[in-house]
């Protein structure tokens, strides 16, 4: 099958590289250089340092080029760049040919979710999610890792299954999107609160309190806006949730660590040349925790330490048990 890859981050790039092994696989990335070192050297050294990539995989930055090429198209752009992104395949894409997002956040503003977003781009195709415990270096250097594919269609997703499951990549699959895409994104949230507590050398009896209760907190809003609450009990929800908490390469984790350390958003940014998703999507969390009347004390305090208007230090004073919800699992 012909597979395109749009975007050449770390996360598009290792998918790419993946799906190279059985099938015709190409990125897109609009970075010329990437594109010269993908084709020559194998390599993305601005995203994946250290890893080989398969050399069946063929780069181009050429976006018509790759958005015909394909029978499957994947989304790998950050969440910011989807919907043009999406828009601008209209007129190349092959008619009903399945696309898969990957990015794990929201639209800020329309507090849509990605498929949500590209359902309404490219109305007449199949749309997907790939979402789950899947940090991309690990995931390129072959250790055992899975993933979802969120559809509601089940032959869709079978046929999703057969083309990104390789080696020890195993892609399972769920028809509660809602629930999966809300995984993803929530869980980034919580990652930031996890390095918050790295950053200021909390105890293990902390980091598993941020994480459980900040997983009660995904299920909260998630299960109110849709959502089934055993999809977070599974790899979108709880196993992307402890992957991104406790791995020193998560982005979200780091920035967390950082501000946890002292620095300011701008600071921890303004060095960055991937993006930490759950920056946005914590202050999108905070429009949908009042438009679905929930309380997140966690994701309200990383709220407010994002903006500006609470001290990583003062922060974890508000993650005591809010009235209402002094009951587990609630
Ligand atoms: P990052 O924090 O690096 O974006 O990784 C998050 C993730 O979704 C891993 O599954």
């Amino acid at each position: 099958m012909k597979v395109t890859v749009l975007g050449g981050g770390n996360w598009g790039t290792t998918v790419a590289s993946l799906v190279a092994r059985r099938h015709d696989a190409m990125i897109w990335a609009r970075n010329s250089a990437v594109v010269e070192e993908i084709n020559k050297d194998h390599r993305n050294s601005a995203y994946l340092a250290g890893f080989d990539l398969n050399p069946k995989l063929k780069a181009t930055d050429d976006f018509e080029q790759a958005v015909r090429h394909a029978e499957l198209l994947i989304m790998g752009v950050p969440t910011g760049a989807v919907r043009e992104t999406s828009a601008n395949t209209r007129k190349l894409i092959r008619p009903w040919i399945p696309v898969v997002s990957l990015a794990k956040g929201f639209e800020q503003g329309s507090l849509l979710r990605m498929t949500e977003v590209i359902r309404e781009e490219l109305p007449n195709h199949p749309v997907a999610a790939l979402t789950g415990p899947n940090i991309a270096r690990e995931v390129m250097a072959g250790q055992a890792a899975a993933s979802v594919v969120a559809t509601p269609d089940l032959a869709v997703a079978r046929a999703l299954q057969q083309v990104l499951s390789s080696g020890l990549f195993r892609v399972y699959s769920n028809e509660d999107v809602i629930g999966c895409e809300l995984g993803g994104a929530l869980k980034n949230v919580v990652a930031i609160a996890c390095g918050m507590a790295e950053g200021l050398g909390v105890g293990d009896n902390t980091r598993a309190l941020v994480m459980t209760r900040g997983l009660a907190e995904l299920m909260r809003l998630g299960v109110a806006m849709g959502g089934q609450a055993t999809t977070f009990a599974g790899l979108a929800g709880m196993g992307d949730l402890i992957a991104t908490c406790l791995s020193p390469a998560s982005r979200n984790r780091s920035v967390g660590e950082k501000l946890g350390r002292g620095m300011s958003v701008a600071e921890i940014t303004g060095g960055m040349t991937m993006v930490a998703e759950g920056l946005k999507t914590a202050v999108t969390t905070h429009e949908l925790a009042q438009r679905y009347q929930q309380d997140l004390p966690i994701h309200e305090t990383i709220y407010g330490v994002v903006t500006g208007s609470v001290d990583p230090t003062e922060a974890y004073r508000g993650l005591g048990p809010t009235p209402g919800h002094e009951n587990e699992p609630g």
